[in-house]
């Protein structure tokens, strides 16, 4: 009796620790864009970030990034579902704002670029302090912070018949999953265990080695935007779709099973997208908070 009831609880207990596992692998792109944004912050967009972000993130931006993900499925929350992609007609690889940023119901501006734009005119109402604001800007930060990492996501700028991936089973060596997650989790999940220790830090600065090194004459061309908004989301969705057309949906046909070569080819795109991610979202809040008017920001 003793023993099956110990392996009962041992099975709820390896089965939590599997679930709790499965929900922070979820997690990770989103903290490295999030750490990487974080290093590159101008001192008024860190003194503003510092005062908007909630007490539990101990002034930390990437331990909260994930928290649109953790919220989506509650019931106060549904609305923000689709602000997480834009889809664009099936087989059409290329992205353009009126004709694909709707939700499923036809509701205009209810996607992801849509929702960095709506975010970002928030957050430029920012006077300074966190009190007596129209907006909630707290929730503005960290919607606008999460949703700079998912437009970078080849697949969530993917095609509305297969829910950018979501809907093409596959196995990722020798586990059943699906082409979306695999682009979400697993590929920067293996290249962790694969080439950095099982350590998401060490990974992160791997990437941060390469901005400074080997892509810092890219990053003035990742961060340009002369828009009035501060907030140029629109050419990242579609880099995105291009990204999804050439590699992710490449090769990776419903049931096939996607090992060593579709890894090792698409992970240098997968770390691309995360540093421009964070290169972009630094760029975007320091615009945001910079007490310079736009024509000498953009001159800079
Ligand atoms: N649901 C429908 N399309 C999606 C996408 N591209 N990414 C994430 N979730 C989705
Ligand atoms: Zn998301
Ligand atoms: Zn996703």
């Amino acid at each position: 009796m003793v023993g099956s009831g110990f392996s009962f609880i041992g099975r709820v207990l390896v089965l939590l620790q599997l679930l709790i596992r499965i929900h922070a692998w979820g997690k990770e792109g989103h903290h490295a864009t999030c750490k990487i944004a974080e290093g590159l912050l101008s001192e008024d967009a860190a003194a503003a970030v510092k005062v908007l972000l909630p007490k539990y993130a101990n002034g930390d931006l990437a331990s909260v990034c994930s928290w649109p993900d953790e919220i989506k499925h509650n019931y106060h929350w549904r609305w923000s579902g689709p602000l997480h992609y834009v889809d664009t007609p099936d087989f059409r690889c290329n992205y353009e704002y009126c004709r694909d940023c709707h939700d499923t119901a036809g509701r205009k501006d209810r996607c992801v670029t849509g929702a960095i734009y709506n975010y970002t005119m928030q957050l430029m109402t920012y006077k300074g302090s966190a009190s007596e604001q129209k907006y909630n800007l707290t929730e503005a930060l960290l919607f606008l912070s999460h949703f700079l990492g998912d437009v970078h996501q080849p697949l969530h700028v993917g095609f509305l018949g297969d829910e950018g991936g979501n809907t093409i089973t596959v196995r990722w060596y020798r586990r059943k999953t699906n082409l979306h997650h695999v682009w979400d989790n697993m590929i920067i999940e293996s290249a962790m265990k694969t080439f950095y220790n099982s350590d998401l830090e060490v990974m992160i600065q791997a990437i941060q080695r390469n901005i400074t090194e080997d892509w810092s004459s890219d990053i003035s061309l990742w961060e340009n935007c002369s828009s009035a908004s501060r907030a140029c989301p629109d050419p990242y969705a579609s880099e995105s779709i291009r990204l999804a057309c050439k590699y992710a949906y490449r090769n990776a046909t419903p049931g096939i099973t996607l090992s060593d070569d579709y890894f090792l080819s698409r992970l240098p795109v997968v770390e691309r997208r995360l540093a421009q991610g964070g290169v972009r979202l630094a760029g975007t809040l320091n615009r945001i908070f910079s007490t310079k008017p736009l024509t000498l920001i953009s001159a800079a």
